[in-house]
């Protein structure tokens, strides 16, 4: 092993959580500070492992980093125990416009995914209302991120209040709030997010557009389903909002019409860390004895586990991914 290093980790979201259980796996010593854990945008999300269906929404280079990371989510997964549903996501249109949208996904990928008349799409997800068609994205799984935070924080001890050792190197990874001098690398970018609980729900995740809106639709076991996300650009406090919660719900019953009979479990609101260019900040800082592991935006709980090595490996060898590298951003500051 290399040196055995100190270090700290701020935040205990899902990434910081993965980089602390990955440097204690290759034996580190580690603290992990967060005052709230399970505050921040991991404890609401709903954990899709999904980097084809997420595409609209990516950098071009989150692609390629998302199959990474979806590759070692496996293995994961098993470490902590947690459960890794497989069945793919079904990415559909309710009307032609919206199944352009669909198609425009698709010419992003680097895979060609098969499209599917609206019989075919209700063969494999019978709940679904009407829709004018769709594909399958065999490969775009969901873990819940409640129970792999359960996991991993029963590994990783948190404290709320950095110890008396000095580290050898903190790690930042307090998601959409990062602190000075590094504040100004992320911007939050709310997404408000249900849970219902309905008696029979799909399959699989169902997402796609209804009439101009994106919405995903994501099933846990015991009937519940978490319906994401609204997307805002503003710094105001996470609040759900009226507005959010009518067209999150008009379009999930639209795209699955037995919603309309669900309880509703818990409504909440919380940040993204967006970039500017839409990538991580995984790597090195100008500071050598700061690392980052934040700005994941859209896919903290996908990038999870490269993030984790990735950061390990920077500390153990300088390694450094090129597209994460930090410095991108520092230097032209
Ligand atoms: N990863 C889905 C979302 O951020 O809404």
């Amino acid at each position: 092993m290399s040196t055995r290093l100190r270090v700290r980790v701020r935040g205990a979201g899902i990434v910081g959580l993965a980089v602390a259980a990955e440097l204690l796996r290759r034996g580190h010593e580690v603290e992990v500070v967060d005052r709230a854990p399970g505050s921040g945008a991991s404890g609401v999300a709903a954990g899709m492992l999904a980097p084809a269906a997420e595409a609209t929404w990516a950098a071009p280079g989150v692609l390629e980093l998302g199959r990474r990371s979806l590759g070692l989510w496996p293995r994961f997964a098993a470490l902590l125990g947690v459960a890794l549903p497989r069945g793919g996501t079904l990415l559909v249109g309710h009307d032609h416009g919206d199944l352009l949208d669909v198609r425009r996904q698709a010419t992003l990928l680097d895979r060609p995914a098969e499209a599917l008349d609206p019989d075919a799409l209700r063969d494999l997800e019978p709940g679904l209302g009407w829709v004018a068609g769709g594909l399958l994205l065999p490969d775009d799984h969901r873990v819940d991120p409640r129970e792999v935070l359960a996991a991993l924080a029963s590994r990783v001890p948190v404290v709320p209040a950095p110890g008396g050792r000095s580290p050898d190197v903190t790690v930042l990874a307090t998601g959409a709030r990062l602190p000075a001098p590094y504040s100004g690398l992320v911007r939050p970018v709310r997404g408000e997010v249900l849970r219902l609980r309905v008696a029979e729900p799909p399959g699989r995740t169902v997402r796609g557009w209804v009439a101009g809106e994106p919405v995903y639709v994501v099933p846990r076991p015991g009937g519940e389903v978490v319906v994401g996300a609204t997307v805002e650009e503003h710094d105001g406090p996470p609040v759900v909002t009226a507005e959010g919660v009518r067209r999150l719900l008009s379009a999930a019953t639209t795209l699955l019409p037995g919603l309309d009979r669900a309880e509703v479990v818990e409504l909440a609101a919380r940040d993204r860390p967006g970039t500017v260019d839409d990538l991580p900040l995984v790597g090195p800082t100008l500071d050598p004895s700061v690392v980052l592991a934040a700005g994941h935006f859209r896919h903290g709980v996908l990038l999870a586990p490269l993030t984790a090595q990735l950061v390990a490996d920077h500390l153990e060898h300088g390694s450094v991914h090129p597209l994460t590298d930090p410095r991108r951003l520092l230097e032209e500051r």
